[in-house]
């Protein structure tokens, strides 16, 4: 029988913290799946480098190069000291001819990538900020999970609030005195989906009825 570790033994690549897996532009012939350690899928833009998304065990990435042959779409680094099992194309294509769950997965995968992205569009084009940072943090719970830690940097990047950062500090100290998030230096504690929830509520049921 085929254990855990001889698919690790066989397919498995380690990667250390900071270091690159694939960038932006490459030829890419392989795909990943996340066994241990996180990966950063980061997007270079006028203003550097931006994080897309980070990914955990279990989550894969690099297979659009492998479907489509165009260029990697995106650069991936290890966030911490990762290990990766790394499907080669024919192996790629083997298991999706094979097991149509595979597919399903990854059709499943490329739908809620895609639905997360108009939903961050919409959040992008909002002119009050309160909500922009509201709804990040919204995404951000339920996809990591109550407690779950957001760095600033990334939240500063996923609400394109780069210069309104005293706009954005003021927005987090009023949610915290709320006590809907925990902020320790540099890192964000969001506590809670409904938390959230009851936040935004509060926050629309302001606008429908004034400060006062
Ligand atoms: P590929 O284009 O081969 O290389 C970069 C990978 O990053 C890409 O495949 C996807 O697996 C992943 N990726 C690209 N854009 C996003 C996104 N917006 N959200 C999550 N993952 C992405």
């Amino acid at each position: 029988m085929v254990t855990e570790d001889d698919i690790i033994n066989q397919y498995g690549k380690r990667y250390t913290k900071g270091q690159y897996i694939f960038r932006e532009g490459d030829h890419g012939e392989e795909m990943f799946i996340i066994h241990t350690g996180k990966v950063n899928i980061t997007k270079r833009t006028d203003e550097g480098e931006k994080i897309l998304v980070t990914l955990g065990p279990g989550d894969f990435f690099g297979e659009m190069a492998v479907i489509d042959k165009g260029p990697r779409s995106a650069s991936a680094i290890a966030a911490e000291d990762t290990v990766c099992i790394v499907l080669d194309e024919d192996l790629f294509e083997q298991q999706m001819q094979r097991n149509a769950k595979i597919v399903k997965k990854i059709l499943k995968n490329m739908s809620a990538r895609l639905r997360a992205m108009n939903e961050q569009l919409q959040n992008l084009t909002t002119k009050d900020y309160n909500m922009r940072v509201v709804n990040a943090l919204l995404i951000h719970v339920n996809k990591n999970g109550d407690n779950s830690p957001l760095p600033l940097q990334t939240l500063i990047e996923q609400t394109g609030m780069e210069d309104y950062k005293d706009k954005l500090h003021e927005i987090l100290s009023s949610m915290e005195k709320a006590k809907v998030v925990t902020i320790s230096g540099d890192t964000i504690i969001v506590s809670s989906s409904a938390n959230i929830e009851k936040y935004k509520h509060y926050l629309e049921m302001k606008k429908v009825f004034g400060e006062s």
